[in-house]
């Protein structure tokens, strides 16, 4: 692999960094590795210092979202080794969500690969033991070839950055949040792109999530699109409740299951745990929010994934708007800030549906 040059500035000398206080922002490191796919076949990448890239401006990951990533993350052990918690599995996922959009999936080996690599050129980077921290890895898969039709890419760019990470949520694991189910907003159609870690399922979050945060709850919890009966996930990660303990000490982990909830490898891996650490019962199955709200089933909730960690939900509350009748209008609905897609068939007289966990 050979290495550019640096011509950008704007890295940041880790010798700066307060490990115990890096939120989750992004601090430029010493570089990312980029491969490129063209004809048929990956490079053999490069390390590239520089942050910036050139592309085509017909690219297709600026015109029809071809674009997908992952999450994982890097740990300094007790033992002063750096360890890289289950790169398999993110590289498999990202086979997947590639193949969902027609994207070039990079192979498991080239994956892991450029993985290491990244890791590696940024040992310096790599939170100390103890401090709670972490190097978060972010690969990513994009069309890069120009096309104005809609059609895949003929070439594709995969990279690897990296940047040290420390809470998602304010408090992290120690300081439960809120979540607000809000109606009017769907995070993935059932035959969409749920199921895979694709740009286009996060983009459609951030407005109801602006609007959630206003109103005073950190995350968006979203149900299923064609009942908006049943749990899904939260904007950023997995969802998971957990029942009180029985007379044996036994709990069951239970978890959302559909056709369009994204396989966190942090979820994946707690049922692991939940089964054969605590012989716990581990139930992945439709999940209705009825069943959620109903009181005294779960004694725990919690979003799971790379980057919340394990962040518990102390209370959920859900809005629900009521049909209105159709107005009979010869103009197209517009937005509104209450109305961001200019869906104004709901009535905004909401109900509310409250769970407190607290
Ligand atoms: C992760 O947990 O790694 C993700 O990609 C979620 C993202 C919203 C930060």
């Amino acid at each position: 692999m050979t290495t550019t040059t640096n011509s950008s500035p704007g890295r940041v000398d880790p010798a700066t960094l307060n490990w115990k206080n890096l939120g989750f922002s992004y601090v430029k490191t010493n570089g990312h590795v980029r491969y490129t796919w063209r004809d048929g076949k990956w490079d053999n990448g490069v390390f590239n210092k520089d942050f910036d890239i050139t592309l085509d401006i017909a690219a297709t990951v600026l015109h029809y979202g071809q674009s997908c990533f992952e999450g994982l993350k890097a740990f300094r052990m007790k033992d002063g080794k750096i360890r890289v918690f289950r790169p398999e599995v993110n590289a498999r996922r990202m086979q997947k969500s590639c193949r969902a959009i027609c994207m070039a999936e990079p192979p498991i080996d080239l994956f892991l690969e450029a993985v290491r690599r990244a890791v590696a050129a940024n040992v310096d980077y790599v939170p100390p033991y103890g401090s709670n921290g972490a190097l978060y890895i972010r690969p990513f898969v994009f069309g890069s070839g120009a096309n104005v039709g809609l059609s895949p890419a003929t070439e594709y760019t995969f990279m690897v950055l990296v940047t040290p990470v420390g809470e998602y949520y304010a408090g992290g694991m120690g300081s439960p949040t809120k979540a607000l189910i809000k109606h009017k907003f769907d995070r993935a159609a059932t035959y969409g792109t749920g199921t895979v870690k694709c740009g286009g399922n996060y983009a459609p979050s951030l407005a109801p999530t602006i609007e959630a945060k206003k109103k005073g709850y950190t995350v968006m919890l979203f149900l299923d699109a064609k009942e908006n009966k049943y749990v899904e996930e939260f904007a950023t990660s997995n969802f998971a409740a957990l029942t009180a303990p029985d007379a044996n000490g036994k709990r069951v982990y239970v978890t959302p299951k559909s056709g369009s909830v994204l396989a966190s490898v942090t979820n994946r891996s707690l049922c692991e745990l939940a089964s054969r650490r605590f012989g716990w019962e581990v139930e992945r199955r439709l999940l209705s929010w009825d069943e959620v709200k109903s009181g005294n089933k779960f004694t725990e909730v919690a979003a799971c994934g790379t980057a919340v960690v394990i962040t518990p939900v102390a209370e959920i509350h859900r809005e629900i708007g009521t049909p209105k009748q159709k107005q009979h209008s010869s103009t197209v609905p517009t937005a509104s800030a209450d109305d961001p897609f200019g869906f104004d068939h709901i009535d905004d007289d909401a109900e509310n549906d409250d769970i407190s966990l607290e």
